[in-house]
């Protein structure tokens, strides 16, 4: 058999004979001449099966050969006679190795979300969800690329937690043993907290959970929140960081997804102007020009799905809104030393109609401030001892955020609901396949 190659690096074996493995993704001609499209995961390739030229039991074959079985596929590397940068296959051999005897439920087109959402398990193999998926890991590896680079360390926080760090109301609980209960995390923030102290500056990546009974596009139960926490930083140091970040993942997608975003029809003009600095607005700012646009938000709401999207619509590049009022926020939010009403916190909302991907804050580093805040949101005392230790042992000036990597996911592939972000979405009416 000829050397095993990807398809992604035909370019490397012109004029070689080699072998992809992969799956039928489409297949045209009959009688003499079969055009067979394989897919291996990198990419996707036209293999030409001529039947004077292979003979009967390789025609056979490729006439067999139904949509998604399973196939190695032997011939010549050759450049496409008219495309720039593509190449053929000009086929020799072929080795099914599952034939597919049943119709293939995903065909080309017209299938309703429901219908796809159930089989999620095979639309992922679709050239738009392939893509999704692709874009996805890069910008995973940039988000640890720039962080490490920026002296952040990767810490591991737990999932099984004895608190809740966002709201109460959107916890998942369960009962621990004979310990009473635990729930999963809906960020490691507090504990990246902790972290800092050790390492300086540091950050996670993993699955968090939120019990939210919103049925939006923005929001899923379980997503991947990347949380970052630094000593020594305050709220401005805090969004340059943000933004720096953000950049980077957007122009590293860029370098290295054309083709992809082309497949998903996503303008890359709005992804061409996400440069530093972005846009600053504080809450009150925010609602005044909502306000004016015809939002009904209070001086003291948080903004709403529909407020993000009015207001992002108006702007080319993400929005950091600023200094919330405390009450809308979070306990841990340091206030704002010149207007103790508001806290020095940021939501960064990306543009286009996109919304917050990122929430984050100064944190208040004061013992006897933090466990008012705590008695004052009704927290148990008992779970939060050690993080108010943070506060006792060298306490410092400390700010961090987190990115909910399907909504960053969502804007950059330019997808209308996050959903189609993560590969097994779980929503609230949803936990199956
Ligand atoms: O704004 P959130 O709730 O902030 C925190 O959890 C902080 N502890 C983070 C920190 O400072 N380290 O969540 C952070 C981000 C949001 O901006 C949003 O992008 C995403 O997580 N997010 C969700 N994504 C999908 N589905 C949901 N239900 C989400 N809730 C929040
Ligand atoms: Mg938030």
């Amino acid at each position: 058999m000829a050397p095993i190659v990807f398809i992604k690096d035909f370019q490397n074996h012109v004029d070689e004979e080699v072998t992809i493995q992969g799956w039928m993704f489409n297949k045209r001609g009959s009688g003499k001449i079969y055009f067979l499209e394989v897919r291996d995961g990198t990419g996707v390739a036209q293999g030409v099966v001529f039947k004077p030229a292979v003979g009967e039991d390789v025609f056979k074959k490729a006439d067999e050969l139904t949509m998604e079985s399973s196939v190695k596929v032997t011939g010549k590397v050759t450049k496409h006679p008219k495309l720039e940068n593509t190449f053929e296959l000009q086929v020799t051999g072929i080795e099914i190795v599952q034939l597919v005897k049943e119709n293939y439920p995903i065909a080309k087109k017209g299938h309703g979300i429901d219908f796809l959402l159930e089989n999620r398990h095979l639309w992922l193999r679709s050239r738009k969800q392939r893509a999704i998926q692709i874009i996805r890991n890069t910008i995973i590896n940039a988000i640890y690329e720039y962080l490490n680079t920026n002296n952040f360390i990767k810490i591991d926080s737990p999932i099984l937690t004895p608190n809740a760090c966002e709201g109460t109301t959107e916890l998942f609980e369960m009962d621990y043993f004979d310990v009473g209960k635990a729930y999963l995390s809906q960020s490691g923030q507090l504990y990246l907290e902790a972290a800092i102290f050790s390492v300086g500056r540091c950050f996670d990546f993993g699955p968090v959970f939120r019990a939210e009974k919103s049925k939006t596009r923005r929001h899923l139960t379980e997503f991947w929140m990347m949380d970052a926490e630094a000593a020594f930083v305050e709220h401005e140091e805090n969004m340059k960081i943000q933004e720096g970040l953000i950049a980077f993942v957007v122009k590293k997608v860029l370098e290295n997804h054309l083709p992809e975003l082309a497949i998903l029809e996503r303008d890359i003009e709005p992804l061409k102007k996400i440069e530093a600095p972005f846009i600053r607005k504080t809450h009150a700012e925010a609602v005044k020009e909502l306000q004016e646009m015809g939002s009904d938000i209070k001086e003291n709401d948080d903004l709403g799905g529909d407020d993000e999207t009015i207001l992002t619509k108006k702007y080319d590049k993400p929005i950091f809104v600023e200094k919330y009022p405390a009450e809308v926020k979070a306990f841990y939010m340091k206030r704002d030393p010149n207007n103790p009403k508001v806290v020095l916190c940021a939501d960064m909302l990306a543009p286009e109609g996109y919304g917050e991907i990122i929430g984050g804050s100064q944190r208040e580093d004061d013992y006897d401030v933090l466990l008012g805040r705590i008695q004052e949101h009704n927290l148990p005392l008992k779970a939060f001892q050690w993080y108010l230790d943070l506060r006792k042992y060298g306490s410092v000036p400390h700010s961090g955020f987190g990115i909910g990597l399907e909504r960053l996911v969502g804007w950059i592939c330019g997808r209308k609901h996050i959903r189609e972000t993560i590969p097994f979405p779980r929503t609230i009416n949803r936990i199956y396949p």
